[in-house]
């Protein structure tokens, strides 16, 4: 009877977990039960020798969850060298990275994702885990503030997404996220960022990486305190964006920083992420001993960047081939969104996004002087024909004009606003 009673007593908290009660919050429902019932068990045994524990009553126990994966078991990842696509909110979706990835993106990462509302099961929040064929090593990014969310939710991911690695957004800069203690704001819990990072890798098979800035005011940059623990804490690869959170895109990416973090960081690969727009900048990215390079708002104004990086060269793309390329991108996103007036709608919105970037580009032939600088607001310039001058357009108009060479006229009615107005203009 003594035995009934811990039984009931045991149910009462597992009906507590189903309705969410969160007793052992940083382990996995699963984990947790295990643990609890053996916890529950062991303190009863003393008080009736004559009990036996019920092992094959408390549930599924399997090794998993008592054996841990020793860090040597881990699934690796050969970060060294390679050209990664940064992670980039409404802009980096799965159309747009098989662009990239035709262009020799080595390695590239899901759109941020909110732990909360992957929790919560948001269809949208998934579909942002979703991976293409062509995406050969490829991560989902989180971002959350607290260490038993993160953790389940790092859980959910090992066993529901395919990925090669997950990625901690400790760099996001809104006020959204950073209120909350999330993105940048968790560069100065580091109680917490430790307790999230270890949770996290405790659970998942694959490596768990972290994106940081140097810190969040200007003139205190904190990021090389913390690589050195976050080489205790199990971190796989850091990429450090090397500017603040109140500087956001203002001045230049300080890359002689991420030089002296990426030695310290040693032996775990460091990642510089800051102002690529051309082979030349990667090259002297690299010098600075970092292990690869991470290319953003560059992909957006021209994805072929990785191809131009990988043999040393600039590539004067034509405004047709640009227009080819376009279309591939609306083609992708078709596929992807669906060919139904939805799917037609959405596809237009990213392209639109997308091209709010792309104007940016000045084509080589054009150029004064090679190559274009991220930070140099471009000229007025004419194309060497109309299409190349449209391109070119900063004008809302003018990009719609794109989307319906692609797509089809828009709806009445129609209006366009970019999400991101990013830049580094001097
Ligand atoms: C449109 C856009 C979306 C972004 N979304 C994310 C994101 O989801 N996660 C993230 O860690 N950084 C994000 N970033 C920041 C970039 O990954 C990168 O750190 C930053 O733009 C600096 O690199 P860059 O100088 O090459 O643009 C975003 C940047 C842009 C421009």
């Amino acid at each position: 009877s003594q035995y009934n009673n811990y039984l009931v007593f045991s149910c009462k908290y597992v009906e507590c977990f189903q309705n969410g009660g969160n007793i052992f919050p940083v382990f996995s429902q699963r984990f947790s039960f295990s643990c609890f019932f053996l916890a529950v068990i062991r303190h009863c045994l003393p008080t009736c020798p004559d009990i036996q524990p019920p092992v094959k009553t408390v549930g599924p126990l399997t090794d998993a969850d008592v054996i841990k994966l020793r860090p040597c078991e881990k699934k690796k990842v050969d970060f060294q060298d390679k050209l990664y696509l940064a992670p980039l909110t409404t802009c980096g979706n799965l159309p747009f990275r098989r662009v990239c990835k035709r262009f020799g993106a080595d390695i590239t990462c899901g759109e941020m994702a909110m732990c909360t509302n992957l929790l919560q099961g948001h269809q949208s929040e998934w579909a942002l885990l979703k991976r293409h064929e062509s995406e050969d090593l490829f991560g989902v990014q989180v971002e959350g503030c607290f260490p038993d969310t993160m953790t389940r939710c790092a859980e959910l991911i090992s066993n529901y997404a395919d990925v090669n690695f997950v990625d901690i957004n400790s760099g996001c800069p809104i006020d959204l996220v950073y209120k909350k203690g999330g993105g940048c704001g968790l560069m100065t819990r580091t109680r917490k960022f430790e307790q999230i990072i270890k949770g996290m890798n405790y659970v998942l098979d694959v490596p768990l990486t972290v994106k940081i800035r140097t810190g969040v005011q200007e003139k205190s940059s904190i990021a090389h305190k913390l690589i050195g623990e976050m080489k205790n804490w199990g971190v796989s690869m850091v990429t450090l964006h090397g500017r603040s959170r109140e500087q956001r895109y203002t001045k230049l990416a300080d890359w002689d920083y991420i030089s002296t973090c990426a030695k310290l960081a040693n032996p775990v690969p460091l990642f510089g992420n800051g102002d690529i727009l051309s082979y030349e900048d990667a090259v002297k990215a690299k010098e600075t001993g970092v292990s690869g390079v991470m290319i953003a708002r560059g992909a957006l104004i021209k994805p072929w960047i990785f191809t131009e990086i990988k043999e040393s060269r600039h590539w004067d793309v034509s405004s047709s081939e640009r227009l080819d390329i376009l279309r591939d991108f609306t083609n992708f996103g078709l596929e992807h969104w669906g060919s139904d007036t939805r799917g037609v709608e959405k596809t237009r919105n990213f392209l639109l996004e997308w091209l709010s970037f792309m104007c940016r580009y000045i084509p080589v032939g054009l150029l004064e002087r090679v190559p274009q600088k991220i930070n140099e607001r471009p000229p007025y310039y004419m194309g060497r024909n109309f299409l190349e001058s449209l391109m070119a357009s900063q004008n809302v108009d003018d990009w719609i004009r794109i989307s319906e060479m692609l797509l089809g006229p828009v709806p009445k009615n129609f209006n366009f606003l970019p999400k991101h107005k990013a830049n580094s203009y001097k």
